[in-house]
C-alpha cells in the first residue's frame, strides 16, 4: 500500500500546538472523500529521524491531480512519498495567486488564523456538490465565473483575502464601522504597493434611499493580462447587520458560506463581542435562515464557534432549522480545538441539499 509523509507547518503547530496532527488528519480525510482519485486507506502519526510527520495510506499511488489538491492542505509544509526507510520529496504547487503577505500583513486583535482560515475553506468547497471548485478559482475555464464565497461576518476580511489567493470571488458582510475602514485602508493600499490592476469603489450603502452603511466594490485581475482580457474577480465588503445579507445579495448567489462566528468574550481591552446586542446564539438563529437564501443548491457553509457559548447540538438544530443537511462523518467531529483560555473552537460543516 502507497504511503506519504506529510510535515507540518511550523506555524501550524504554534496555531494549534499538539492538535495540529488530528486536523490535518482530519482535513485529509475530507480531500479524500471528496477529490482524490484514490481512497484513503488510513492516516497516523509517526517519528520519523527524530521529527514528527502525519502519514497518510491510500489504495493507489497518488496522482499529479491527487498532488494539486493535496497542495492546499492548510497546514502541510512538505510531502513525501514514503519508499522504504527513504523519504522521497513530491513537489506541492498551492493555489496562491498572490503573495502570501495578503494574508500575514493584518494584525489585530479578533482575527481568525489564516490557517485555520483555509482549514475552513477547504472544507466547506470540498463539501460543495462541486468539490473540484477548490481549485477553479485560478482557471474557472471559458465563460464561467469563479466560484463565490461569502463571510457574514467578515472582521478585517481574512475569509476575503483566501479566497482572493484561490481566485474566488467573496463578499463580506460586517457591522463593525472600524474593521470596515481598516480593510479598505489595507486592501487598496496592498493592491496599489503590489501594483495589482484593480479598481477600487467606496461610499454609502444604499437601500431604498435608506442609509444602511459603507460598502467598497473591488475588481482586480490576477496579472496585468487578465486584467486587460476581462479575467477578474471582485471582492465586495459590505459595512452592515448580516441580517440584510439578503436585500445585499441575489439568493442562490453564493457557492460557499464561510464564517468564524463571535465567541461571546472579550477582546483585549474592546469589548467587542458584548458591545453587540445579540449573543452568539441569537445571532446565528436569525442569521442563518437569511444566509441560506443567498446559498445556492448543492452549495455550502463552514462555520466555526466556541463551544463554550454555544454547543455542536444547538448549532446542528440552527442549521437543520435552517434547511441546510450537516456533515457528520468521523473526520468532521475531530475538528475541536482550543485557541486560548476561554475559547474552545469547533467547526460545522452543512450542505444546501441539492433540491
Ligand atoms: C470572530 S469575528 C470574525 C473575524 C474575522 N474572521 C477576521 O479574521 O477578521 C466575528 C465578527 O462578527 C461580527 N459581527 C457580530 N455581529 C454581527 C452582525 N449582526 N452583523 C455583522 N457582523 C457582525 C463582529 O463584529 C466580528 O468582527
Amino acid at each position: 500500500m502507497p504511503e506519504y509523509a506529510i510535515l507540518i507547518l511550523p506555524s501550524a503547530n504554534r496555531v494549534y500546538t499538539d492538535t495540529s496532527p488530528r486536523l490535518l488528519r482530519a482535513e485529509l480525510a475530507a480531500f479524500g472523500d471528496r477529490v482524490l482519485t484514490t481512497t484513503v486507506t488510513g492516516t497516523d502519526t509517526r517519528t520519523i529521524g527524530g521529527v514528527d510527520y502525519v502519514i497518510l495510506g491510500t489504495g493507489e499511488p497518488l496522482s499529479e491531480e491527487d498532488v494539486a489538491y493535496l497542495s492546499n492542505l492548510s497546514s502541510a509544509y512538505a510531502l513525501f512519498e514514503v519508499r522504504g526507510e527513504l523519504l522521497r520529496p513530491l513537489t506541492l504547487d498551492p493555489v496562491a495567486l498572490f503573495d502570501s503577505d495578503l494574508l500575514t500583513i493584518q494584525k489585530y486583535t479578533g482575527k481568525t488564523n489564516e490557517l485555520f482560515t483555509r482549514l475552513l475553506v477547504n472544507l466547506t468547497m470540498l463539501a460543495t456538490d462541486r468539490p473540484a471548485d477548490l481549485l477553479r478559482g485560478a482557471r474557472p475555464g471559458d465563460g464561467h465565473r469563479p466560484p463565490h464565497v461569502l463571510d457574514p461576518l467578515a472582521g478585517r476580511g481574512t475569509t476575503l483575502n483566501q479566497a482572493m489567493m484561490y481566485g474566488f470571488d467573496a463578499t463580506g458582510v460586517e457591522t463593525d464601522g472600524k474593521d470596515f475602514e481598516a480593510y479598505e485602508r489595507f486592501l487598496k493600499t496592498w493592491l496599489r504597493t503590489k501594483r495589482i490592476k484593480h479598481s477600487a469603489e467606496s461610499g454609502a450603502l444604499r437601500r431604498n434611499k435608506a442609509r444602511l452603511g459603507q460598502r467598497l466594490d473591488v475588481t482586480y485581475g490576477a496579472t496585468k493580462e487578465a486584467y486587460r482580457a476581462g479575467d477578474t474577480r471582485r471582492v465586495t465588503y459590505y459595512n452592515t447587520d448580516t441580517l440584510r445579507t439578503d436585500e445585499l445579495l441575489r439568493p442562490g448567489s453564493v457557492d460557499a458560506i464561510v464564517t468564524d462566528a463571535p465567541y461571546g468574550v472579550r477582546h483585549g481591552s474592546k469589548a467587542r463581542d458584548e458591545s453587540l446586542s445579540r449573543s452568539p446564539r441569537e445571532l446565528l438563529a436569525a442569521a442563518l435562515p437569511v444566509w441560506t437564501r443567498v446559498l445556492r443548491r448543492g452549495g455550502a457553509l463552514g462555520v466555526s464557534y466556541n463551544t463554550y457559548v454555544l454547543d455542536r447540538d444547538e448549532l446542528t438544530t440552527l442549521l437543520t432549522d435552517a434547511g441546510l443537511t450537516v456533515v457528520t462523518d468521523p473526520a468532521h467531529t475531530t475538528l475541536a480545538h482550543r485557541v486560548d483560555q476561554s475559547i474552545l473552537r469547533d467547526v460545522l460543516i452543512a450542505r444546501n441539499p441539492a433540491s
